[in-house]
């Protein structure tokens, strides 16, 4: 998500700050800011914007100090600006943190700070720890972090400082990195190695729920029932630029493995109850306006358009009320038949595809109601929306969508499951189990993961081809048609998505011998259709890499090669699953041809023009 650094020791904090957020600015941000402390007091310079705004702010006279903690913010509570932006101080201007993550009981933390008399300033989580250490406080900033990380709930990675303890850090980790770096009589603290790499190799890596005290000459980690831990640093080989993207040697490639993080994000204070309750009350529906809706339009491009595609199959099983996906820029020019009791939903992981926004702005002059799912808070999408469903899927850098798409799908999940819930429209059992099978979705997303080496052998086929087909029914071929997206976006391989029983109304006529078809066949209910059309393709010659379900074993004979994804899960679920291996395959077929992954020729990652 966002960025963390932090220094302590015998050199001028502000220029080796400025220096850690430069190399954290990769990672996509909106705002900037640092604290350093003073002789006598702790300065904070913020701004929204970059960092070079930031460093104009401070001007000639940076603030002078030996310990200070600088951070970038990727909007998550509150928009971006400057008083959204980290530092975060309490009351007294003594006490300041940084944070990465999000807190998912600060609002009822912040009521209770209240009516303590804490006085608030910014619409962020984040403020609420640094209140929460205010209000510990008993003369040891340490103590106190210890006590407000146990108060509340959600991910973090954060920094504390306090004016009168100029000689110490306190850092604290849950679920999300955060490092320390020894450097000799100096220190320093990241969420991200490559921060640390050009001052030193040594690195203490925090687990979850650990604490650490930081001077200049010592790094104290404790547990967390505060004991202190003896471990050794470890010794770090990578260098900077495969620190950027976590070891991966390309951005997609560490995006595609970061989605079981990815969902923990979108499903936090969603799920609750190991998914027994869904909880989408930030939404603000009242009864009455579920009750009533009566047709639904999903409206998006690209891999957005692709999650809608999934969203409409979903929504009609679950709901049984009528969906239209519409590709947003035709959309805006069919006159569309909106009517009273109609649900728009935008999908945009960027929020500023200037299609989806026109979509949405056409929407909302029709009197509709928009439901926005994002990733960006503060985006065009997300403000003028009338509701908004944040994927917290975190910057994703490469242009192929893969996180993104991910937690877009997860999300229509989620709000289906619960519009199912509110409307009553599903045992409650039945609703139970749905919201079960969510919240371990993340496993079986690790399990697929960890399967990607049964992938590159197929790539290599691929990547000697330059036409693709990708055929599957119902849900599957919603994933195909992504499948097919990823391919070409990456590999530059004309791939085409053909809906399986479509095929022989004309692109049959294009199956040669060796042609790579990859054939989803994972739904049960049109297995004996699906299978029939794989055997059409067989017959002239077409080379079948087909994706299926454990207990499906019968198809192996049938075609060139085979991936099983696990029969634990319902059907309804697969398409979170079957799209993991899809992008591995685009992944590694770009590869093969040497093709610039993360950058693919004429495309760019957020398209703001009509
Ligand atoms: C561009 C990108 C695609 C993306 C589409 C929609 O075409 O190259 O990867 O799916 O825009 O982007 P959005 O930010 O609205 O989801």
């Amino acid at each position: 998500m966002c960025g963390i650094i932090g220094y302590i020791g015998g050199k001028q904090a502000y220029p080796i700050l400025i220096e850690g957020l430069h190399k954290l600015e990769y990672k996509g941000y909106d705002s900037a800011g640092i604290a350093v402390q003073g002789p006598d007091s702790l300065k904070i310079i913020k701004t929204k914007g970059k960092v070079s705004h930031l460093e104009e702010k401070a001007g000639e006279g940076f603030p002078v100090g030996f310990a200070g903690f600088g951070h970038l913010r990727w909007a998550t509570h509150g928009a971006p600006s400057e008083i959204n932006a980290h530092p975060q101080k309490a009351c007294s201007d003594d006490f300041a943190l940084v944070h990465n993550g999000i807190i998912e009981n600060y609002l009822s933390l912040r009521r209770w700070l209240e009516s303590e008399g804490h006085r608030f300033v910014s619409e962020t989580d984040t403020e609420v720890i640094a209140h929460l250490i205010e209000h510990y406080y008993r003369g040891d900033l340490l103590e106190s972090v210890q006590e407000a990380i146990k108060k509340v709930t959600g991910s973090f990675a954060l920094i504390a400082g306090y004016r009168d303890e100029k000689d110490r850090l306190v850092c604290a980790r849950k679920d999300l990195p955060l490092m320390i770096g020894l450097g000799g009589e100096e220190n320093f603290i990241s969420s991200d190695l490559a921060a640390l790499l050009p001052h030193t190799r040594k690195i203490h890596i925090l687990e979850d729920g650990e604490t650490a005290l930081v001077t200049a000459s010592a790094v104290k980690i404790y547990n967390t029932d505060c004991t202190v831990l003896q471990r050794k640093a470890q010794e770090i080989t990578w260098d900077v630029t495969s620190a950027e993207k976590g070891g991966y040697e390309h951005f997609m490639r560490k995006e595609i493995m970061e989605q079981p993080q990815a969902l923990r994000e979108t499903m936090r204070g969603r799920l609750l109850e190991g998914g027994r309750k869904i909880n989408l009350a930030e939404l603000d529906f009242a009864p009455e306006e579920i009750e009533k809706i009566s047709k639904i339009f999903i409206v998006a491009c690209g891999t957005a358009y692709h999650a809608g595609l999934v969203g409409k199959y979903l929504l009609e099983k679950i709901l049984r009320i009528p969906v239209e996906v519409d590709v947003a820029s035709e959309f805006r020019y069919r006159d569309p038949l909106l009517c009273a009791d109609t649900l728009v939903i935008v999908i945009s992981q960027s929020g500023e595809t200037a299609d989806t926004l026109a979509a949405l702005r056409l929407a909302r002059e029709r009197g509709q109601q928009v439901l926005a799912i994002t990733n960006v808070v503060g985006s065009s999408v997300a403000r003028e929306a009338d509701k908004v469903f944040f994927t917290w899927a975190g910057p994703e850098i490469a242009v192929a969508s893969t996180k993104a798409y991910l937690t877009q799908l997860f999300s229509l999940y989620l709000l289906t499951f619960y519009l199912a819930q509110e409307r009553g429209a599903m045992e409650q059992i039945e609703l139970q189990k749905a919201g079960e099978a969510l919240y371990n979705l993340p496993d079986q997303v690790e399990e697929i993961l960890n399967r990607e080496k049964e992938i590159p052998g197929i790539a290599s086929y691929l990547s000697r081809w330059e036409s693709a087909f990708f055929i599957g029914r119902n849900l599957d071929f919603a994933v195909a048609l992504e499948g097919a997206l990823k391919l070409k976006e990456i590999s530059y391989i004309h791939a085409e998505a053909y809906a399986a029983g479509e095929l022989k109304h004309g692109a049959l006529a294009l199956i040669v011998e060796g042609i790579p078809v990859v054939a989803l066949a994972i739904q049960e209910t049109v297995l004996e259709k699906s299978l029939s059309n794989i055997k059409e393709i067989k017959a002239r010659g077409g080379y079948v890499f087909c994706f299926a379900r454990e207990g499906m074993e019968a198809l192996a004979s049938e075609v060139d090669s085979i991936f099983y994804l696990p029969s634990t899960l319902d059907d309804i679920f697969l398409p979170m699953l079957a799209v993991i291996p899809l992008q591995f395959l685009a992944y590694y077929t770009a590869v093969a041809r040497g093709c610039p992954v993360d950058n693919p020729r004429n495309l760019t990652k957020s398209v703001t023009v009509e």
